[in-house]
């Protein structure tokens, strides 16, 4: 199939766009919705108009706890408004425009990267090249901890490269490894330099309190699964038309899972959580599977990061559970904790589940098909979004970065410990 079939203009899109006059006037009369949510009943409504009218999710509410935040563009408002009011759910308008929140966004981001230079990496949103001019730096001056791997080609022909940071050069089988990865969803500006950071803080600026951490683990960064949507996405210097590239993101298979999954899918490529054509019909996707084929009884911890919403979730996305859902959610729990002993007042504190449960269900994630391919724990991280939704001004990146690595460090040192356990009972067997 030819992906330019899956080249839709989506309203998701604009909300990468650039700061060019005129670029985000296709949002001009879409709104953002505040939705209260009283129950499942009422989740459950939302996830079907947002199937219905193709509506763009920019947060699943929780019942009683976090409120929906749904972007509805023109010609939907009406259907939209009125079946919440039919069953009696409140609303209220969260952002009146959103061509103008995304230019208030390019605003903030211009002002940023004026403000004070030169920045780290990780401490704005960088482009592609940028990321991958850095990930070979790191790797050229650090040979002994640090290795650059090129996974392949993306559809569009970028080099997808990660990084392996290991002081055994990955040879040590009683090490667990802890695979991060990032930036699925192109509009999820916030989540590479979270990874990036976690590359500075094991290798370039590693405190003596964290030696353990890449002593006993070995790491797979990478922080950049789909560099073609990302370099659409954020083209602000370039002359591209509006548009999202079908997220090479979740189309991670209900054949390999042979699971009658399909809830929630639709099958329009236009529609904004289209799942690819077949299971790995995207190479990005490819890739990923064949680090964790590669690695496949080391991968203690598989961390796929995402914004926004303050959520720790883990599989499966049918509501069924993995046989050790116990120590999964225990572990994600201390990593919700750590996190939120940093959070910032508007941030919601970070909620830990299913995600069936704690969200709506969903097949062919990311997170399912780790579980499955072998990581022994398979996540999914929402990031803060302070009420910003996709659009974080940058000026939060660097408390995010902290927040997050904070996490990250609790899973990987449970997770030694919790692997150890699995590798000498493996070779106390033998
Ligand atoms: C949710 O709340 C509404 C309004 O009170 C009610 O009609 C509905 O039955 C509730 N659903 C559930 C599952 O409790
Ligand atoms: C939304 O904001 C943009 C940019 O500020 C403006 O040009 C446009 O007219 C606004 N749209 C509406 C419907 O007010």
């Amino acid at each position: 199939m030819q992906r330019s079939v899956l080249v839709c203009v989506c309203a998701a899109a604009a909300v990468l766009g650039g700061a060019r006059a005129g670029r985000h006037d296709a949002y001009s009369s879409s709104a953002v919705f505040g939705v209260q949510l009283r129950n499942t009943s009422d989740l459950e409504l939302l996830h079907n108009l947002e199937l219905n009218l193709d509506l763009d999710m920019w947060q699943y509410g929780m019942p009683q706890v976090r409120d929906a935040m749904v972007m509805v563009p023109p010609h939907a408002r009406g259907k939209f408004l009125s079946a919440l009011d039919k069953e009696g759910v409140s609303h209220y308008m969260h952002v009146e425009n959103v061509t103008q929140a995304l230019e208030t966004h390019d605003e903030d981001i211009a002002r940023w990267k004026s403000s004070r230079a030169p920045r780290l990496i990780f401490q704005d949103y960088m482009r592609y090249a940028d990321i991958n001019a850095e990930m070979e730096r790191i790797a050229g001056r650090h040979p002994n901890l640090v290795t650059l791997v090129n996974a392949g080609k993306s559809f569009e022909g970028r080099d997808i490269k990660y990084l392996k940071i290991s002081t055994t050069n990955f040879e040590d089988h009683s090490k667990p490894i802890y695979f991060m990865e990032a930036m699925i969803h192109a509009r999820e500006w916030v989540t590479t330099p979270v990874a990036m950071y976690s590359v500075y803080r094991l290798v370039e600026n590693r405190r003596s309190q964290d030696q353990d951490l890449l002593d006993d683990i070995d790491w797979i960064i990478l922080p950049l699964v789909n560099p073609d949507g990302y370099e659409t996405a954020s083209g602000v210097r370039q002359d591209r038309p509006t548009r999202l590239l079908t997220p090479p993101a979740s189309e991670w298979t209900a054949i390999e899972l042979r699971r009658s999954h399909g809830v929630g899918t639709p099958t329009n490529p236009c529609a904004i959580t289209y799942a690819g054509a077949r299971p790995f019909s995207e190479p990005e996707t490819g890739y990923v599977r064949d680090i964790l084929a590669e690695h496949k009884d080391r991968v203690q911890i598989f961390m796929d990061i995402h914004s926004h919403g303050n959520y720790v979730l883990f599989a499966y996305g049918d509501g069924t559970l993995p046989p050790n859902a116990l120590p999964i959610f225990l572990v994600g729990s201390a990593m919700g904790a750590a996190m939120d002993a940093m959070k910032l007042p508007q941030a919601g504190f970070y909620r830990v589940g299913n995600s069936a449960t704690v969200l709506y269900s969903t097949s062919g994630s990311a997170q399912d098909y780790g579980q499955v391919a072998g990581a022994a724990m398979s996540y999914t991280l929402e990031l803060p979004g302070y009420g910003y939704g996709f659009l974080v001004p940058p000026s939060y990146q660097d408390h995010i970065n902290e927040e997050t690595w904070q996490g990250i460090a609790v899973t990987a040192r449970l997770s030694r410990q919790l692997y150890r356990d699995r590798y000498s009972a493996a070779n106390t067997q033998r």
